[in-house]
Protein backbone atom coordinates (compact mmCIF):
# COMPACT_ATOMS: atom_id res chain seq x y z
CA UNK A 1 0.00 0.00 0.00
CA UNK A 2 2.52 2.86 -1.04
CA UNK A 3 2.08 6.43 0.97
CA UNK A 4 0.62 5.34 3.99
CA UNK A 5 2.06 6.81 6.61
CA UNK A 6 2.22 6.78 11.31
CA UNK A 7 2.97 8.18 13.83
CA UNK A 8 3.94 7.36 17.08
CA UNK A 9 4.07 8.97 20.03
CA UNK A 10 5.53 8.05 23.35
CA UNK A 11 5.12 9.92 26.88
CA UNK A 12 8.06 9.09 29.05
CA UNK A 13 8.81 10.26 32.35
CA UNK A 14 11.58 12.51 30.48
CA UNK A 15 10.00 13.79 27.97
CA UNK A 16 7.30 13.32 24.91
CA UNK A 17 8.61 12.04 21.39
CA UNK A 18 7.46 11.07 18.49
CA UNK A 19 8.13 9.56 14.89
CA UNK A 20 6.64 9.55 11.39
CA UNK A 21 7.15 6.32 9.50
CA UNK A 22 5.75 6.48 5.54
CA UNK A 23 5.75 3.34 3.64
CA UNK A 24 6.31 3.46 -0.06
CA UNK A 25 7.38 0.95 -2.52
CA UNK A 26 11.04 1.39 -1.82
CA UNK A 27 10.37 0.29 1.68
CA UNK A 28 9.91 2.24 5.01
CA UNK A 29 11.14 5.76 5.24
CA UNK A 30 12.16 7.62 9.07
CA UNK A 31 9.92 11.19 7.85
CA UNK A 32 10.12 13.22 11.02
CA UNK A 33 11.46 12.23 14.55
CA UNK A 34 11.26 14.90 17.08
CA UNK A 35 11.44 15.14 21.40
CA UNK A 36 10.32 17.68 23.88
CA UNK A 37 11.66 17.28 27.60
CA UNK A 38 9.06 17.50 30.17
CA UNK A 39 9.76 18.52 33.95
CA UNK A 40 10.06 16.33 36.32
CA UNK A 41 6.02 14.86 37.90
CA UNK A 42 4.43 15.65 34.60
CA UNK A 43 4.71 12.07 34.19
CA UNK A 44 4.79 9.45 36.63
CA UNK A 45 5.05 5.61 36.24
CA UNK A 46 3.49 5.90 32.62
CA UNK A 47 0.41 8.31 33.29
CA UNK A 48 0.29 11.59 32.63
CA UNK A 49 -0.42 13.81 36.35
CA UNK A 50 -0.14 17.18 34.76
CA UNK A 51 -2.23 17.39 31.94
CA UNK A 52 -1.57 21.13 31.35
CA UNK A 53 2.11 20.64 30.86
CA UNK A 54 2.56 17.62 29.11
CA UNK A 55 -0.75 19.29 26.65
CA UNK A 56 1.88 22.39 25.84
CA UNK A 57 4.90 19.85 25.76
CA UNK A 58 2.74 18.40 22.95
CA UNK A 59 1.45 21.53 21.18
CA UNK A 60 5.38 21.95 21.04
CA UNK A 61 6.35 19.14 19.28
CA UNK A 62 3.89 19.23 16.87
CA UNK A 63 4.71 22.64 16.11
CA UNK A 64 8.52 22.10 16.05
CA UNK A 65 9.13 18.91 14.13
CA UNK A 66 6.38 19.45 11.16
CA UNK A 67 4.95 16.41 11.51
CA UNK A 68 1.93 16.28 9.05
CA UNK A 69 -0.38 14.37 10.88
CA UNK A 70 -2.54 14.18 14.20
CA UNK A 71 -3.28 10.57 14.58
CA UNK A 72 -0.76 8.93 16.95
CA UNK A 73 0.06 5.76 17.52
CA UNK A 74 0.09 5.82 21.97
CA UNK A 75 2.01 3.53 23.89
CA UNK A 76 1.41 2.52 27.31
CA UNK A 77 3.82 0.78 29.78
CA UNK A 78 3.77 0.63 33.87
CA UNK A 79 3.85 -1.12 36.86
CA UNK A 80 0.19 -2.39 36.26
CA UNK A 81 0.24 -3.45 33.33
CA UNK A 82 -0.81 -7.35 33.16
CA UNK A 83 0.89 -9.27 30.75
CA UNK A 84 0.27 -13.62 31.27
CA UNK A 85 0.89 -15.98 29.11
CA UNK A 86 -2.61 -17.54 28.41
CA UNK A 87 -4.01 -20.30 26.44
CA UNK A 88 -7.51 -19.23 25.20
CA UNK A 89 -10.20 -22.24 23.22
CA UNK A 90 -9.34 -21.73 19.05
CA UNK A 91 -10.95 -18.94 17.47
CA UNK A 92 -11.01 -17.03 14.70
CA UNK A 93 -9.48 -13.77 15.12
CA UNK A 94 -12.78 -11.62 14.66
CA UNK A 95 -14.46 -13.65 17.46
CA UNK A 96 -11.36 -14.04 19.67
CA UNK A 97 -11.86 -10.06 19.50
CA UNK A 98 -15.28 -9.93 20.37
CA UNK A 99 -15.51 -12.35 23.25
CA UNK A 100 -11.87 -11.53 24.81
CA UNK A 101 -13.69 -9.69 27.91
CA UNK A 102 -15.74 -12.79 28.65
CA UNK A 103 -12.61 -14.60 28.14
CA UNK A 104 -9.83 -13.31 30.71
CA UNK A 105 -11.54 -12.09 33.64
CA UNK A 106 -10.03 -15.15 35.82
CA UNK A 107 -6.63 -14.00 34.59
CA UNK A 108 -6.84 -10.14 35.72
CA UNK A 109 -6.66 -8.50 38.90
CA UNK A 110 -8.49 -5.59 38.36
CA UNK A 111 -12.17 -5.67 36.29
CA UNK A 112 -12.37 -6.10 32.59
CA UNK A 113 -14.60 -3.15 32.56
CA UNK A 114 -11.77 -1.22 34.17
CA UNK A 115 -9.27 -1.94 31.90
CA UNK A 116 -8.22 -2.07 27.67
CA UNK A 117 -7.31 -5.63 26.61
CA UNK A 118 -5.40 -6.87 24.03
CA UNK A 119 -4.68 -10.64 23.32
CA UNK A 120 -1.39 -11.43 20.97
CA UNK A 121 -1.39 -14.93 19.72
CA UNK A 122 2.39 -16.56 19.92
CA UNK A 123 1.37 -19.93 18.55
CA UNK A 124 -1.96 -22.28 18.00
CA UNK A 125 -1.52 -25.19 20.19
CA UNK A 126 -2.86 -28.27 18.14
CA UNK A 127 -1.02 -31.23 19.95
CA UNK A 128 -4.11 -33.63 20.24
CA UNK A 129 -6.21 -32.07 23.07
CA UNK A 130 -8.91 -29.32 22.61
CA UNK A 131 -7.22 -26.89 19.46
CA UNK A 132 -5.77 -23.85 21.49
CA UNK A 133 -4.85 -20.46 20.84
CA UNK A 134 -1.95 -19.46 23.49
CA UNK A 135 -0.52 -16.06 23.82
CA UNK A 136 -0.09 -13.16 25.58
CA UNK A 137 -2.61 -11.11 27.19
CA UNK A 138 -1.94 -7.34 28.22
CA UNK A 139 -4.54 -5.46 30.16
CA UNK A 140 -4.50 -1.87 31.43
CA UNK A 141 -5.98 0.35 33.49
CA UNK A 142 -8.31 2.28 31.81
CA UNK A 143 -8.59 5.22 33.65
CA UNK A 144 -4.46 5.06 33.23
CA UNK A 145 -4.80 4.77 29.39
CA UNK A 146 -7.86 7.72 29.38
CA UNK A 147 -5.39 10.23 31.02
CA UNK A 148 -3.00 9.66 28.66
CA UNK A 149 -5.18 9.79 25.49
CA UNK A 150 -7.03 12.89 27.00
CA UNK A 151 -4.03 14.64 27.35
CA UNK A 152 -3.18 13.38 23.52
CA UNK A 153 -6.99 14.94 22.46
CA UNK A 154 -6.54 17.93 24.67
CA UNK A 155 -3.41 18.66 22.33
CA UNK A 156 -5.14 18.22 19.08
CA UNK A 157 -4.08 15.32 18.54
CA UNK A 158 -6.11 11.97 17.81
CA UNK A 159 -5.05 8.57 19.72
CA UNK A 160 -6.25 6.35 16.89
CA UNK A 161 -4.67 3.13 18.62
CA UNK A 162 -2.76 2.11 22.10
CA UNK A 163 -0.32 -0.35 22.28
CA UNK A 164 2.33 -1.92 24.86
CA UNK A 165 5.46 -0.27 24.78
CA UNK A 166 7.26 -3.63 25.10
CA UNK A 167 5.88 -4.77 21.68
CA UNK A 168 6.49 -1.65 20.06
CA UNK A 169 10.39 -2.08 20.79
CA UNK A 170 9.68 -5.52 20.03
CA UNK A 171 8.75 -4.10 16.12
CA UNK A 172 11.77 -1.90 16.59
CA UNK A 173 14.86 -3.47 17.41
CA UNK A 174 13.68 -7.34 17.78
CA UNK A 175 14.25 -8.45 14.23
CA UNK A 176 14.73 -11.47 13.13
CA UNK A 177 18.65 -11.97 13.27
CA UNK A 178 20.08 -15.48 11.52
CA UNK A 179 22.42 -16.11 14.32
CA UNK A 180 20.46 -15.35 17.36
CA UNK A 181 17.30 -17.63 17.88
CA UNK A 182 16.53 -15.62 21.36
CA UNK A 183 17.42 -12.39 22.53
CA UNK A 184 16.51 -9.99 25.32
CA UNK A 185 15.61 -6.43 24.34
CA UNK A 186 15.65 -4.03 26.88
CA UNK A 187 14.51 -0.90 26.95
CA UNK A 188 15.46 1.24 29.89
CA UNK A 189 13.65 4.64 30.77
CA UNK A 190 13.84 7.15 33.71
CA UNK A 191 11.59 4.92 35.81
CA UNK A 192 10.46 2.29 33.43
CA UNK A 193 12.18 -0.27 32.08
CA UNK A 194 10.60 -2.58 29.13
CA UNK A 195 12.21 -6.43 29.19
CA UNK A 196 10.80 -8.39 26.17
CA UNK A 197 12.17 -11.99 25.42
CA UNK A 198 11.53 -12.98 21.60
CA UNK A 199 12.28 -15.32 19.13
CA UNK A 200 12.76 -14.38 15.96
CA UNK A 201 9.85 -11.21 16.43
CA UNK A 202 8.02 -13.31 18.33
CA UNK A 203 7.54 -12.51 21.67
CA UNK A 204 8.01 -14.86 24.60
CA UNK A 205 8.09 -13.29 27.77
CA UNK A 206 7.38 -9.87 28.82
CA UNK A 207 8.16 -7.56 31.74
CA UNK A 208 7.92 -4.00 33.16
CA UNK A 209 10.53 -3.04 35.33
CA UNK A 210 9.93 0.11 37.87
CA UNK A 211 13.88 0.67 37.79
CA UNK A 212 15.97 3.19 35.13
CA UNK A 213 18.20 5.82 34.91
CA UNK A 214 15.95 8.33 36.94
CA UNK A 215 16.61 6.47 39.95
CA UNK A 216 20.67 6.97 39.30
CA UNK A 217 20.31 10.57 39.28
CA UNK A 218 18.01 10.79 42.57
CA UNK A 219 20.58 8.34 44.52
CA UNK A 220 23.43 10.90 42.84
CA UNK A 221 21.38 14.21 44.34
CA UNK A 222 20.77 12.58 47.75
CA UNK A 223 24.38 11.86 48.14
CA UNK A 224 26.19 15.11 46.99
CA UNK A 225 22.54 16.99 48.25
CA UNK A 226 22.31 19.14 45.16
CA UNK A 227 19.24 19.30 43.09
CA UNK A 228 18.44 17.11 40.45
CA UNK A 229 19.08 18.97 37.73
CA UNK A 230 22.43 19.08 38.73
CA UNK A 231 23.03 15.75 39.69
CA UNK A 232 21.19 14.35 36.07
CA UNK A 233 24.59 16.51 34.21
CA UNK A 234 27.24 14.78 37.62
CA UNK A 235 25.50 11.53 36.53
CA UNK A 236 26.58 12.13 32.23
CA UNK A 237 29.76 12.92 32.76
CA UNK A 238 30.13 16.50 34.25
CA UNK A 239 31.11 18.71 35.70
CA UNK A 240 34.66 18.57 36.00
CA UNK A 241 34.98 20.34 39.32
CA UNK A 242 34.09 17.53 41.68
CA UNK A 243 36.31 17.05 44.54
CA UNK A 244 37.54 13.62 44.83
CA UNK A 245 35.36 12.78 47.78
CA UNK A 246 32.09 14.28 45.72
CA UNK A 247 33.71 11.85 43.00
CA UNK A 248 34.15 8.87 44.81
CA UNK A 249 30.38 9.51 46.44
CA UNK A 250 28.75 10.14 42.62
CA UNK A 251 30.66 6.53 41.56
CA UNK A 252 29.29 4.57 44.57
CA UNK A 253 25.84 5.79 43.77
CA UNK A 254 25.87 5.33 40.37
CA UNK A 255 27.40 1.74 41.02
CA UNK A 256 25.03 1.12 43.92
CA UNK A 257 21.59 2.03 41.44
CA UNK A 258 23.54 0.18 38.15
CA UNK A 259 23.70 -3.12 40.68
CA UNK A 260 19.95 -3.33 41.81
CA UNK A 261 19.49 -2.56 37.93
CA UNK A 262 21.39 -5.27 36.18
CA UNK A 263 20.08 -7.51 39.41
CA UNK A 264 16.38 -6.92 38.15
CA UNK A 265 16.71 -7.42 34.84
CA UNK A 266 18.58 -11.13 35.81
CA UNK A 267 16.13 -12.18 38.16
CA UNK A 268 13.61 -11.39 35.28
CA UNK A 269 16.31 -13.68 32.79
CA UNK A 270 16.06 -16.51 35.63
CA UNK A 271 12.88 -17.21 36.21
CA UNK A 272 12.00 -16.86 32.31
CA UNK A 273 14.88 -19.43 31.60
CA UNK A 274 13.54 -21.93 34.38
CA UNK A 275 10.16 -21.76 32.69
CA UNK A 276 11.71 -22.03 29.19
CA UNK A 277 14.80 -23.55 29.28
CA UNK A 278 14.21 -25.11 25.34
CA UNK A 279 14.58 -21.38 24.30
CA UNK A 280 17.72 -19.45 26.15
CA UNK A 281 18.19 -15.98 25.68
CA UNK A 282 21.72 -15.49 23.96
CA UNK A 283 21.96 -12.24 23.92
CA UNK A 284 20.97 -8.88 25.09
CA UNK A 285 20.42 -5.68 23.31
CA UNK A 286 19.83 -2.05 24.83
CA UNK A 287 17.52 0.35 23.93
CA UNK A 288 16.24 3.70 25.79
CA UNK A 289 18.15 6.89 27.57
CA UNK A 290 19.02 4.80 30.19
CA UNK A 291 21.30 2.41 28.09
CA UNK A 292 23.22 5.67 27.71
CA UNK A 293 24.65 5.44 31.42
CA UNK A 294 28.18 4.57 31.18
CA UNK A 295 29.23 0.69 32.19
CA UNK A 296 25.29 -0.40 31.98
CA UNK A 297 26.31 -3.13 28.64
CA UNK A 298 29.62 -3.75 30.35
CA UNK A 299 27.66 -4.62 34.07
CA UNK A 300 24.90 -6.61 32.35
CA UNK A 301 27.88 -8.48 30.02
CA UNK A 302 29.67 -9.57 33.68
CA UNK A 303 26.63 -10.75 35.83
CA UNK A 304 24.47 -12.07 32.95
CA UNK A 305 27.29 -13.83 30.84
CA UNK A 306 25.67 -12.66 27.77
CA UNK A 307 27.12 -10.35 25.04
CA UNK A 308 25.08 -7.31 25.13
CA UNK A 309 24.83 -5.20 22.50
CA UNK A 310 22.80 -1.63 21.06
CA UNK A 311 19.81 -1.89 19.30
CA UNK A 312 19.08 0.29 16.14
CA UNK A 313 15.92 1.24 15.54
CA UNK A 314 16.33 3.04 12.16
CA UNK A 315 18.16 0.51 10.71
CA UNK A 316 16.71 -0.97 7.89
CA UNK A 317 14.50 2.93 7.30
CA UNK A 318 15.13 5.07 4.57
CA UNK A 319 16.13 8.43 6.26
CA UNK A 320 13.60 11.39 4.68
CA UNK A 321 14.25 14.73 5.28
CA UNK A 322 13.90 14.53 9.41
CA UNK A 323 15.87 17.96 9.64
CA UNK A 324 18.43 15.88 11.87
CA UNK A 325 21.72 15.53 10.36
CA UNK A 326 23.93 11.89 11.25
CA UNK A 327 25.42 13.01 14.59
CA UNK A 328 21.87 13.89 16.15
CA UNK A 329 20.35 11.07 14.63
CA UNK A 330 22.51 8.81 15.99
CA UNK A 331 22.30 10.68 19.51
CA UNK A 332 18.38 10.08 19.00
CA UNK A 333 18.64 6.50 18.25
CA UNK A 334 18.21 5.25 22.09
CA UNK A 335 15.15 7.29 21.90
CA UNK A 336 13.54 6.14 19.13
CA UNK A 337 12.77 2.56 20.04
CA UNK A 338 9.37 2.83 21.24
CA UNK A 339 7.71 6.09 18.67
CA UNK A 340 9.31 4.23 15.82
CA UNK A 341 7.86 0.71 16.99
CA UNK A 342 4.70 2.26 17.70
CA UNK A 343 4.10 3.31 14.41
CA UNK A 344 6.04 0.55 12.59
CA UNK A 345 2.15 -1.49 14.52
CA UNK A 346 0.62 1.23 12.35
CA UNK A 347 1.63 -0.04 8.92
CA UNK A 348 3.50 -2.66 8.96
N1 LIG B 1 23.93 10.52 27.93
C1 LIG B 1 23.31 9.92 28.95
N2 LIG B 1 24.00 9.32 29.92
C2 LIG B 1 23.38 8.72 30.96
N3 LIG B 1 22.04 8.69 31.10
C3 LIG B 1 21.30 9.28 30.16
C4 LIG B 1 21.88 9.93 29.04
N4 LIG B 1 20.87 10.41 28.27
C5 LIG B 1 19.72 10.07 28.89
N5 LIG B 1 19.98 9.40 30.02
C6 LIG B 1 19.00 8.90 30.99
O1 LIG B 1 17.96 8.27 30.31
C7 LIG B 1 16.78 8.34 31.09
C8 LIG B 1 15.63 8.70 30.19
O2 LIG B 1 15.48 7.69 29.24
P1 LIG B 1 14.21 7.69 28.31
O3 LIG B 1 14.12 9.00 27.66
O4 LIG B 1 14.27 6.48 27.47
O5 LIG B 1 13.07 7.55 29.41
P2 LIG B 1 11.54 7.98 29.33
O6 LIG B 1 10.91 7.25 28.21
O7 LIG B 1 11.40 9.45 29.35
O8 LIG B 1 11.02 7.46 30.73
P3 LIG B 1 10.12 6.19 31.11
O9 LIG B 1 10.18 5.23 29.97
O10 LIG B 1 10.74 5.67 32.35
O11 LIG B 1 8.78 6.76 31.34
C9 LIG B 1 17.00 9.41 32.13
O12 LIG B 1 17.09 8.81 33.42
C10 LIG B 1 18.33 10.03 31.73
O13 LIG B 1 19.10 10.39 32.85
MG1 LIG C 1 10.36 5.23 27.96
Amino acid sequence: MPGRSAIGLDIGTSGVRAAELSYGRGGMTLEKFGQVALPEGAVRDGMVVDRPVVVGALKALWKGSGFRGKKVALGVANQQVVVRQVDLPWMRASELKASLPLQVQDYLPMAVADSVIDFHVTEEVNDGGPRLLRGLLVAASREMVMSNVAAVEAAGLRATSVDLTSFAVLRSIGKPHAAVATEALVDVGARISNLVIHSGGQPRFVRVLLSGGQDVTDAVAERLGVPTALAEGIKRGGPDELSEQESELVTSAVDLMLEVFVDDIRSSLDYYGASNPQFPVERIVLSGGGSLLAGVAERLEQVTRKPVVLGDPVAGLHIGRTGLDAAQLSAVQPLAAVPVGLALGVIS
